[in-house]
């Protein structure tokens, strides 16, 4: 028998073992924006076959189990730890590295983009992800959050509803950069800034699907 329920939504399964979005990540199942779904549901979008994923699924949390670290623990988090823990993991993040990669890409365009024309497009997808992120952040640390600190129920879940589409956008991008990248291949003529820069990016979906996943599956869930 499985170690794991499948029919438990899939944002709660990370919520409640967080070791197991590294395995999500792997195998390409989405665990944020679409943390609604059951877990048997999320892996029908992987192309790798299910009982591959249920397997290393299962064997992570033996070793959980062994190590006696089967529990952790975002859902015991207050509001108030859990709005720290995204503002200054995540948004700080986001400051940092967005402008950061548009210089990189920058860069790339002009020496790599006549033999790389995919360059101009991470270039490109990298901006709109830019301006959109800003704009959230700021939505987010100067009306959502004061919201919820008043606990504004009828407010917060507007601005969630809004909020929550603006990820699925972001999540949109970042899967349009996986493929124009060929999930971040790097081509043989690829220079340090250009392996830096690939690295960055797919750190920075990383992070945006541990970002999402906080907001949408644990914090912003508390007001539906
Ligand atoms: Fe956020
Ligand atoms: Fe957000």
């Amino acid at each position: 028998m499985n170690k794991i329920d499948l029919n438990m939504k899939i944002g709660d399964s990370v919520t409640i073992f967080p070791a197991l979005s590294g395995i999500y990540m792997n195998y390409g199942v989405d665990f944020c924006c679409g943390g609604d779904r059951s877990i048997e549901e999320a892996l029908k979008d992987s192309n790798i076959d299910r009982d591959i994923i249920i397997s290393a699924i299962d064997k992570k949390l033996a070793s959980l189990e062994e190590a006696g670290e089967t529990t952790i623990k975002l859902n015991e988090q207050t509001n108030e730890q859990l709005i720290e823990n995204i503002i200054h993991t995540h948004h700080a993040y986001l400051r940092r590295i967005l402008p950061e990669l548009g210089i990189n890409l920058f860069k790339l365009i002009e020496v790599h983009g006549h033999n790389h024309p995919e360059l101009f497009d991470v270039h490109h997808l990298v901006g709109l992800l830019r301006i959109d992120l800003e704009e959230h952040l700021i939505k987010e640390e100067k009306q959502l959050f004061p919201k919820i600190r008043i606990n504004d129920v009828d407010e917060v879940r507007s601005l969630i509803r809004k909020l929550e589409d603006e990820h699925d956008s972001a999540g949109d991008v970042l899967k349009r950069l996986t493929v124009v990248t060929d999930h971040f291949k790097l081509p043989e003529d690829a220079c340090t800034t250009y392996a830096i820069t690939y690295k960055q990016l797919q750190q920075l979906q990383e992070d945006m699907y541990q970002h999402v996943h906080k907001e949408n599956n644990v914090l912003f869930e508390r007001f539906e």
